[in-house]
């Protein structure tokens, strides 16, 4: 068996698709997936909780420091433990939505995560999904992809799902939400969301899952991961 364990940074707008794809497309190459954004999330949940405000940087990486965040495979995707206790469905609560983009612009908060990200990575065969991972995290992945869709289509992918999920919620709210979070994440001035120069810009507004995910694998066999 000489199939390669690449590393696949996944970089990307809020609800491109992102998380959904990567799940998939580590699950055909036997890798291992990583969403960096639930580790953004986690700590916005508990900075919440011990009312952290999230302008505070210093708090922020103070609490951080004494925060243990874990990733596990579980059946139906990746659960999230934070502290010991999981917190998998917690950190997709609006509260938490809507303050992460605050916390993840503080540069020692990101530096932190970072290193905890790299560290998670070095041994291969990994799915890696974020904002930076192709520009910071992962500068030399073998495979970046930046993924896009249109504003408008993803708010409705996201409808879709609450709506699967029977959470209550309005398009036109979604919308503006996915709208203003873009605008945070790409104008920060630490590791802003940009496509990396050497990543393959997928705009996946008029493509589905399965396209999404059989053109990624395709392109990581290209590099030997198959
Ligand atoms: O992917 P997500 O929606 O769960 O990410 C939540 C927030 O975390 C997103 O608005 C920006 C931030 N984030 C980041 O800055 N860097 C990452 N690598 C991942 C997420």
């Amino acid at each position: 068996n000489n199939t390669k364990k690449i590393r696949i940074a996944l970089d990307g707008p809020a609800a491109a698709g992102k998380s959904t794809a990567a799940k998939k497309i580590a699950e055909k190459l036997g890798f291992i997936y990583i969403d960096t954004g639930a580790m953004y999330r986690t700590l916005t949940y508990k900075a919440l909780k011990n009312q952290i405000d999230p302008k505070n940087e210093q708090e922020l990486y103070n609490l951080l420091l004494n925060t243990v965040i874990e990733l596990k495979p579980g059946i139906d995707g990746q659960l999230v433990y934070l502290d010991g206790k999981e917190v998998t469905t917690e950190i997709r609560q609006q509260d938490v939505t809507q303050n992460v983009s605050d916390v993840a612009l503080h540069q020692l908060v990101r530096s932190e995560m970072v290193r905890r990200q790299q560290e998670l990575v070095k041994n291969g065969g990994i799915v890696m999904d974020g904002r930076d991972i192709g520009t910071a995290v992962i500068p030399d992945a073998e495979l970046k992809i930046f993924m896009s869709a249109t504003a408008e289509e993803r708010a409705r992918r996201r409808f879709e799902e609450h709506q699967k999920q029977g959470i209550e919620s309005d398009l036109h709210v979604l919308q503006a939400e996915i709208e203003k979070r873009d605008h945070i994440d790409s104008t920060r001035a630490v590791s802003p969301l940009v496509k990396a120069e050497d990543a393959i810009e997928l705009d996946t507004t008029h493509m589905s899952i399965s396209e999404v995910v059989n053109k990624v694998t395709e392109l990581a066999a290209d590099r030997g991961a198959v």
